[in-house]
C-alpha cells in the first residue's frame, strides 16, 4: 500500500509532531510514521522545562492553550550548596524572560490532538520502519503494519525518531562526523505524588553527589539523584531514594522535602552527542535523532523545538517557492544553537556533579564557580540567559 505526501516524518515525539503541525499551518502536507502506540508516546515521562521562545512558538501555533492553563511559569531557579540556597532571578537578569514547567508528554498529547483534529495522518505501531532512496528526489519510508507492507513516498524525509532511531544510520558513515562524551554518572529519577515543597527548581551540589528538585504540577514532584552509571534500580528501594534526597537537598534552616508515593522511577544515562551533518540528500534530522545533551541544562526538548522552527521555514520556502537555499543551510543554522546548548549543558553538568576520580581539585573549582555564579551579576546573567534560552534563529 502506497501513500503520497510532501514530507514523510519518522517519529511522533515532540520534533515530528510539531513539524507536522507547523507544516500543516503553512499548507504543506505530511505523514508521520511512529513505531510505538499512541498511548505509549502520550505517557512516556521525559523532560519538563520549556524555554520562553518554545512557549511563544507553541502559543503562536495554536497549541498552547492547555500549557498556558496548566503549565507553571518559573521566574528563577535555586542553586543549593554549602547548606543554603542561592536564587537566580530570570526576569531581572534577562530582560523579562522566564521558563515554563510543562511535561513533554503533555506537549505530545496537545500536538497529537491538534493533528488528528485537523485530519492529519499519524501511523502508530508501525514495524520495521526504514528510509530508502534519500539520494534520489523520491525518497520512501517503508514499514509493516497489520501484516502488510506500506510505503510513504515523499519529496523530503524528516528524521525525528530520537537517539535510538533508524534515520541517522541512513546517512553514510563517511558523510557524518559524530562528537560524543559520556559522563561517569547517571540520573535516577522519580515522579512522586507529593506537593512540591518549593516554588522553583533546585539544583543541589553536595559531597554525596548532585540532586535536582523539580515538579510537574501542584500535586506532583519530580526528583533526581546522581548515581553511578551502572547502578541497578533494584538496589534503590523508595526509602533509600528518599533518604538520599533528604541528605543532598538539606539546608541549615531546616527546609523539608515533602514525600509521597513514588509513581514512577528510572535511571537515565548522561551523554553529550552531536551528529554533524544533520542532513544528507533528501533526509533532514531534527531533535534527539541528531543531538543529545545531558539533562542538567534542561535543553533537550527546547533544542528539538528550535530545529523544527528552522526546518519548517526551510521546507515552506522549498515547497511554496521552489527555494532550496534555506534547506541547504539547515544544519549550519541549527548547529550554532545546538553547540551553545551543548556547551551550557556540559558546563552545568561539570559544575554540579561529583566526579568519581576527583582528588579534590575539581571540587574546589566547582565551589569557586558556584560562588562566582551566585555572587557576580555578570556570571548569574550568563547562566540565566542560557537557561531561559537564546532567541530562535
Ligand atoms: N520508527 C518510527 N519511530 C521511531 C523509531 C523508528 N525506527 N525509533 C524511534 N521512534 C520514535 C520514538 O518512539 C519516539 O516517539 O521516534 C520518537 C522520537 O521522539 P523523542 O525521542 O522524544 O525525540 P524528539 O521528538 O526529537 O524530542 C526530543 O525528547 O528525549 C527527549 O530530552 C529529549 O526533550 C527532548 C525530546
Ligand atoms: C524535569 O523536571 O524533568 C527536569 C527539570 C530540569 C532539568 C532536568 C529535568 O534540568
Amino acid at each position: 500500500m502506497r501513500t503520497r505526501t510532501q514530507v514523510g516524518i519518522v517519529g511522533a515525539g515532540p520534533s515530528g509532531l510539531l513539524l507536522s503541525h507547523l507544516l500543516h499551518l503553512q499548507g504543506v502536507a505530511s505523514v508521520i510514521v511512529e513505531n510505538r502506540s499512541r498511548d505509549y508516546v502520550e505517557h512516556r515521562v521525559r523532560a519538563g522545562v520549556l524555554e520562553q521562545a518554545a512557549v511563544d512558538l507553541l502559543k503562536e501555533a495554536g497549541v498552547g492553550e492547555r500549557m498556558v492553563r496548566e503549565g507553571l511559569v518559573h521566574n528563577g531557579i535555586e542553586l543549593r550548596f554549602g547548606g543554603r540556597g542561592h536564587r537566580i532571578d530570570f526576569p531581572s537578569l534577562t530582560g523579562g524572560r522566564a521558563i515554563t514547567v510543562y511535561g513533554q508528554q503533555e506537549v505530545v498529547k496537545d500536538l497529537i490532538a491538534a493533528r488528528l483534529a485537523a485530519g492529519g495522518e499519524i501511523v502508530f505501531e508501525a514495524a520495521d520502519v526504514g528510509v530508502h532512496g534519500i539520494d534520489t528526489d523520491t525518497p520512501l519510508i517503508r514499514y509493516r503494519k497489520d501484516g502488510s507492507e506500506h510505503e510513504v513516498s515523499c519529496a523530503i524525509v524528516a528524521g525525528c525518531d530520537g537517539f535510538h532511531g533508524v534515520c541517522r544510520q541512513a546517512i553514510p558513515d563517511h558523510a557524518q562526523h559524530v562528537f560524543e562524551r559520556t559522563y561517569p554518572f547517571a540520573w535516577l529519577g522519580i515522579l512522586a505524588q507529593a506537593a512540591p515543597s518549593h516554588e522553583e527548581l533546585i539544583y543541589a551540589y553536595h559531597d554525596r553527589g548532585f540532586a535536582l528538585f523539580s515538579m510537574r504540577s501542584p500535586e506532583i514532584t519530580r526528583l533526581y539523584l546522581q548515581v553511578a552509571p551502572d547502578e541497578d534500580i533494584a538496589d534503590w528501594p523508595d526509602e533509600r531514594i528518599w533518604q538520599e534526597l533528604h541528605t543532598r537537598l538539606e539546608t541549615d534552616d531546616g527546609w523539608r522535602l515533602n514525600e509521597g508515593p513514588v509513581l514512577e522511577k528510572g535511571i537515565t544515562p548522561m551523554r553529550s552527542f552531536v551528529c554533524e551533518k544533520m542532513q544528507h540528500g533528501r533526509l533532514f534530522l531534527a531533535g534527539d535523532a541528531a543531538h543529545i545533551v545531558p539533562p542538567t541544562g534542561a535543553k533537550g526538548m527546547n533544542l528539538a523545538v528550535a530545529d523544527i522552527h528552522v526546518l519548517t521555514r526551510a521546507l515552506t520556502a522549498f515547497f511554496k517557492s521552489g527555494r532550496g537555499d534555506l534547506l541547504a543551510t539547515y544544519d549550519a543554522t541549527c548547529l550554532k544553537r545546538v553547540w551553545r546548548a551543548e556547551h551550557f549543558s556540559w558546563w552545568m553538568t561539570s559544575m554540579l556533579h561529583r566526579f568519581p576520580d576527583d582528588d579534590g581539585f575539581q571540587q574546589r573549582l566547582q565551589r569557586s564557580q558556584l560562588d562566582y555564579t551566585v555572587g557576580s551579576r555578570a556570571a548569574a546573567a550568563s547562566l540565566a540567559e542560557n537557561y531561559v534560552g537564546l532567541p530562535f534563529a
